[in-house]
């Protein structure tokens, strides 16, 4: 976390500031100044007293006073031994995204031509990235991972540089074995296939129940990577309601089931990008046993189950799953290596499906880099290295929520995620995302324009995701602050008699 160094507000040895406010006051002022601007944000350590003593050349009598002027505004807090810090607001962000009502006809995928150039633009890099669902590269333990990669490549010898047939190198999957214990999920080593990240497990998935013609249940807004593969197999897709709240509504998936005899039921059941969202464990059992009752298999996307905001890691669908039809998908791209491409999928009754697939397509996945993959999980640290990147992406979350809540026009909403790193907003409906990226662009900032997250066409024109993998630093937040000039938010600040414009 960031711990700002003293900042030269207005100060002298005097106890009364030409304005006539006494020095404390003053004081305060100027540093809720420096709050508003963003350059010290929700969780951001205020300086100490000693410092601020200093650096003003006031008596340390002066900052306690400012100080308590700022506990009892609400805007700082005192953690036992630690010092003050910003208070991350919640209060005042403006209300959830609304639930979209998508067509009850499924639908052939159509997934917006913008996928493409985004991840070929984002090759190039941006200058501000808030377009990607990726941790910031600083954020991984890059240096821990290539240690024991050279020492896995020393043990393993000339072994290393062989082919690793499906399912996979045994010691990874007994780690993943290992750490679905704590999903709800008892396993064999032996029921997990090794992959090249959760795209390629979603891939396989839709791969082994897909139907020519089939229709596929998505929650909606959803995942673009899952459309590309419905898209790509010549399957529908059925949207169905799903609120940034609560998740899928399980009313509008058992209409969808008496109408349609459905191929499968794609859900990201922990912290569902983009909203954020995690189902209680009662609804994941209620939607497990839903789709079993109608013998339709479930692909369950936990990519983000890591990185949850609660006090414990939420469990997952497959954990409820009695008759194998629930197939897992998940990766440490989010929490260790987007680089490595590794991820796994429990395919439950499909394995043999997958493993023979995961054949054809690429033989397998990289020795050396599951070896140093189970190594880490095994002793590198993970669980330490995860408690960190949760409270870092927690106060990103909430940081980042902040300043939109102040740049924006009015009428925008903001969803309260539950886990991972990426915020879904909902503009005024004037606003077109499209042509907002296509602004935000040639100002150097990238986003996620909402039709991408839907098959169909017209819906979430006025969303936008945001990501918040990258720290908030003056210059990200000054990023935030042109996007909300460019979707015609106010310019200066952006709050209006201390209201943040979102509201
Ligand atoms: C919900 C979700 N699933 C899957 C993936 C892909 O994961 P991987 O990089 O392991 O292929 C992502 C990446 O953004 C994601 O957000």
């Amino acid at each position: 976390m960031k711990s700002p160094e003293v900042f030269m507000v207005r100060g002298s040895p005097v106890s009364k500031t030409p304005n006539g406010l006494p020095l404390y006051r003053q004081l305060a002022e100027d540093l809720k100044s420096l709050m508003h601007k963003g350059t010290l944000r929700g969780g951001d350590r205020m300086p100490s007293i000693r410092k601020l003593t200093q650096a003003q050349k006031v008596s340390p009598a002066t900052v306690m006073q400012a100080y308590s002027v700022l506990e009892n505004e609400g805007l700082i807090e005192a953690k036992p031994k630690s010092g003050f810090y910003v208070k991350i607001q919640t209060t005042r962000l403006p209300p959830v995204p609304s639930v979209t009502q998508p067509s009850r006809i499924p639908q052939r995928v159509q997934v917006c031509e913008l996928v493409e150039r985004m991840y070929r633009d984002s090759n190039q890099g941006f200058e501000v990235d808030l377009g990607a669902a990726c941790p910031d590269p600083e954020l991984m333990p890059s240096e821990r991972l290539f240690r024991i990669m050279s020492s896995e490549a020393r043990k393993l010898g000339p072994k290393a540089n062989t082919y690793s047939f499906p399912p996979g190198y045994e010691k990874f999957r007994r780690e993943i074995a290992r750490r679905s214990l704590e999903c709800g999920v008892e396993i064999s080593p032996d029921e997990v296939v090794v992959t090249a990240g959760a795209v390629e497990s979603i891939h396989l998935a839709f791969t082994v129940i897909a139907k020519p013609g089939g229709i596929v249940a998505i929650e909606t807004p959803t995942y673009f990577n899952a459309l590309q593969s419905i898209q790509n197999l010549g399957m529908k897709a059925l949207e169905i309601a799903t609120s940034p709240e609560g998740g899928i509504s399980l009313a509008g998936l058992e209409k969808a089931l008496q109408k349609y005899k459905l191929a499968g039921c794609f859900v990201m059941s922990n912290a569902q990008n983009p909203t954020g969202t995690t189902m209680p464990d009662e609804k994941k059992k209620a939607l497990v046993e839903l789709l079993a009752k109608y013998r339709v298999p479930l692909i369950e996307d936990d990519v983000n189950g890591d990185i949850y905001f609660g006090a414990s890691r939420p469990i997952v669908c497959k954990a409820f799953d009695k008759s194998g039809t629930v197939i897992l998908c998940n990766s440490y791209s989010k929490t260790i290596s987007p680089g490595f491409r590794v991820g796994w999928i429990i395919p439950g009754a499909y394995q043999r499906q997958v493993e023979n697939l995961k054949f054809i397509t690429t033989a397998g996945s990289s020795l050396l880099l599951q070896a140093t993959l189970a190594e880490f999980l095994r002793n590198g640290g993970y669980d330490r290295h995860l408690r960190g990147l949760r409270k870092h992406f927690f106060e990103q979350v909430n940081s980042m929520s902040q300043s939109i809540a102040r740049y924006f026009p009015a009428g925008t909403r903001i969803t309260r995620p539950q886990g991972g790193t990426v915020l879904w907003i909902e503009l005024p409906e004037s606003i077109d995302s499209i042509s907002l990226y296509e602004r935000a662009l040639k100002n150097g900032i990238s986003i996620c324009p909402g039709p991408l997250f839907s098959g169909g066409k017209g819906q979430f024109k006025n969303f936008i995701r945001i990501a918040c993998g990258y720290q908030h630093t003056p210059k990200v937040d000054k990023a935030l602050r042109t996007l909300g000039q460019l979707a015609g938010g106010s310019i200066v600040g952006g709050e209006k008699n201390g209201v943040p414009n979102g509201i």
